[in-house]
Formats: structure tokens, C-alpha cells, sequence
């Protein structure tokens, strides 16, 4: 393989992408940034002295970055970006009370890496999800289909461990899918929840899947309540650096992930959380699939709510 990959901010959500990329061992170079000087460059020393006991020769490469763009020279010509720079909430916060600080994060990076790796994808991490990928793409300027966010990679995870525990099964049977917003309208899918190939339906009532529908939609909270600072990150970098992962391989496997819908279910022109097929270019076409009606009508209200939240964001 091979690569560069820049993960932008390096809180807990980059710093434990950055260290996860580097142990797939698949890229040359992880670069990992921040604003808060010594930061990255103190992680990355301390991630490549850990590379002789796990085994991995991917170089880590800190730098510290500035709103003007210093620094930025580091991450030059990345193949994927990922951008976890921004605020987490905390306790009673929704992710949409982020939305005006980090728009203003999130689109001083997106100009600096379009400006320094012009044809890298771009995995959007902070929240508020749907509407910081869509700001991403506007920023950078970059076709739609090289921008996309993470969330239902996260959602669609923290749904199978819970059916997995409810059922006292390993989790390598369930399947599940998440797809919608990452916030208010996340559209769990039940019907297309598996345990052994078989229907969810065939081992939980409708409460109890109602129930694991309910913790799925406030699985972030349920986190940051018990964190009480910071919100998650072990489940969310795993996500994001999958992701990357798929691109780098080209890997062409299906994910939910937050991508540009222009026709599918009836729904366009809104960046929301779909199956798609990942590959080099990122956004490789996004997959439809059978939904009943009651998840289609609720999908549908998940573009309508991140619409006109995405309108709002082009002025921020
Ligand atoms: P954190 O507070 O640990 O780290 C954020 C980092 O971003 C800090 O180190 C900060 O200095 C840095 N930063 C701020 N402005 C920057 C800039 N202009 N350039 C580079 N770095 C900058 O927060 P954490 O836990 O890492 O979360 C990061 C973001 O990811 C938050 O917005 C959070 O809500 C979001 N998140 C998204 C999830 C998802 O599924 N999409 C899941 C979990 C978190
Ligand atoms: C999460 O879902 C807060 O978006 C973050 O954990």
C-alpha cells in the first residue's frame, strides 16, 4: 500500500484516529495537526516509539497549525483528510449547539487542506455532522463525491453491540443499519437488522426493539453524560478510520456513511447518512435499498430537518 492520510485536531477522537491508521500499517505517513502548539508533534513522537512493540513502520508526523494556515506545509498532498477539529459537547448540549463555533473551525480547515492536498477525500467527523460535511464541501470546492462525514459507520456499530448484549450473542452475527442524520432524525433500520441471517424480529418484541432503537439514537449522550467532559471516541475514530481505510484500498465496500443524496429514495440534494460504496474517489455511488414505509417516510424527514439546517450553515 502506501499514502499519506492528515488527521486534522488531535483530541481524543483524532489523536485515536491517527494511532489507529498508523497501526493498519497501510499508509507511509499519518500526519496528525492541532492549534494548540506542541500537541501533535508530542503525540506523534509518542505513537512512532510504540511502532517496534506493535509491529508497524507507518511514520507519524506532528504539526502544529495556525487559523492562517502555518504548519499546514506537512500535510501536503494527503490522499484522505480527516477533520475532527472542533468543540465536543458536553453534558445537556446537543450537537447542534456546536454548529456556530465549529462552522467557523471547520471551514478555516477545509480552505487550507484544499489549498494543500487539492485531491485528497475528505472524512468530516465534527459535529454537528451532516451540516459540518456539507460546509467541508462547499469550503473545500471539491466534487461532492470526495467529501463525505462519519456517523452511521458509528451508529450502525453502537446499534449491533447493543442488540449483541441484549441477546447475549457475539456481535460478528448481528447485522444492523443506521442511516438519516446524526442527531434528532438518526433513522435506525429494524428491518434490516439480522442475528444469524434471521430477522430481529423473530427474537425481540416490537418494545424491546424499540427500546434498542431509542438507545441507538442517544448513544452519544449516554456517553458524554457518563464522560461528563468530552464525548466519545473509541467506537467514533474506529469509524472514521475505516473509512479512510476503504478509500485507501479502494477497497469498494458498503458503508453508511454521511454522503451527497441526488436522486435516491426521492430525496436530493442534502448531504445525509446512506449505505455508499467507498472507494479511490471516495463516494463511490451511494446504494439503495429496500426500507419499509414507515422508514422511507422517516428518512425522509431526516433530508428535510439537515436541509434547511445546511442552508443556514453557508453563512456561518
Ligand atoms: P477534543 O476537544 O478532544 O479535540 C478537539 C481538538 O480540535 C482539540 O485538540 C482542539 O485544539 C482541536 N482544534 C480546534 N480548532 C482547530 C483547528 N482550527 N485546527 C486543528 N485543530 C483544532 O474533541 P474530540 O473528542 O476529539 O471531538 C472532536 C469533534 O468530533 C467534536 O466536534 C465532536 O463533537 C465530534 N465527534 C463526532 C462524532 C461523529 O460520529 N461524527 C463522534 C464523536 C465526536
Ligand atoms: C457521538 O455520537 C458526540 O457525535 C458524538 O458520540
Amino acid at each position: 500500500m502506501g499514502g499519506k492520510v492528515t488527521v486534522v485536531g488531535a483530541g481524543f477522537y483524532g489523536s485515536t484516529t491517527a494511532l489507529r491508521l498508523a497501526e493498519y500499517d497501510i499508509f507511509d505517513t499519518v500526519v496528525l495537526t492541532d492549534i494548540v502548539e506542541g500537541k501533535p508533534e508530542g503525540l506523534a513522537l509518542d505513537m512512532n516509539q510504540s511502532r517496534s512493540i506493535e509491529g508497524f513502520e507507518t511514520k507519524i508526523i506532528g504539526s502544529t497549525t495556525t487559523a492562517e494556515g502555518a504548519g499546514y506545509e506537512a500535510t501536503a498532498n494527503s490522499d484522505v483528510v480527516v477533520i475532527t477539529a472542533g468543540l465536543p459537547r458536553k453534558p445537556g448540549m446537543s450537537r447542534m449547539d456546536l454548529i456556530g463555533v465549529n462552522a467557523g473551525i471547520v471551514r478555516g480547515v477545509a480552505e487550507n487542506i484544499a489549498k494543500h492536498s487539492p485531491n485528497a477525500v475528505v472524512i468530516v467527523v465534527s459535529n454537528p455532522l451532516d451540516e459540518m460535511t456539507f460546509l467541508a464541501q462547499i469550503a473545500t470546492g471539491f466534487p461532492k463525491n470526495r467529501v463525505m462525514g462519519q456517523a452511521g459507520m458509528l451508529d450502525t456499530a453502537r446499534f449491533t453491540n447493543f442488540v449483541a448484549e441484549k441477546l447475549a450473542v457475539k456481535v460478528g452475527v448481528v447485522k444492523t443499519l443506521t442511516l438519516g442524520s446524526h442527531g434528532e432524525t438518526m433513522v435506525p433500520i429494524p428491518s434490516r437488522c439480522t442475528v444469524n441471517g434471521k430477522a430481529l424480529s423473530e427474537f425481540l418484541s416490537q418494545t424491546e426493539i424499540d427500546e434498542l432503537v431509542d438507545r441507538t439514537r442517544n448513544g452519544g449522550a449516554e456517553v458524554v453524560a457518563l464522560l461528563k467532559t468530552g464525548s466519545a471516541y473509541y467506537a467514533p475514530s474506529a469509524a472514521a478510520a475505516r473509512m479512510a481505510k476503504a478509500v485507501i484500498e479502494d477497497s469498494g465496500v458498503v458503508m453508511p456513511v454521511c454522503a451527497w443524496v441526488d436522486g435516491e429514495y426521492g430525496i436530493s440534494g442534502v448531504y445525509l447518512g446512506v449505505e455508499a460504496q467507498i472507494g479511490r474517489s471516495g463516494v463511490v455511488k451511494v446504494v439503495e435499498s429496500a426500507l419499509t414505509q414507515s422508514e422511507l417516510v422517516a428518512l425522509k424527514a431526516a433530508a428535510q430537518a439537515v436541509r434547511a439546517k445546511q442552508a443556514d450553515v453557508q453563512t456561518l
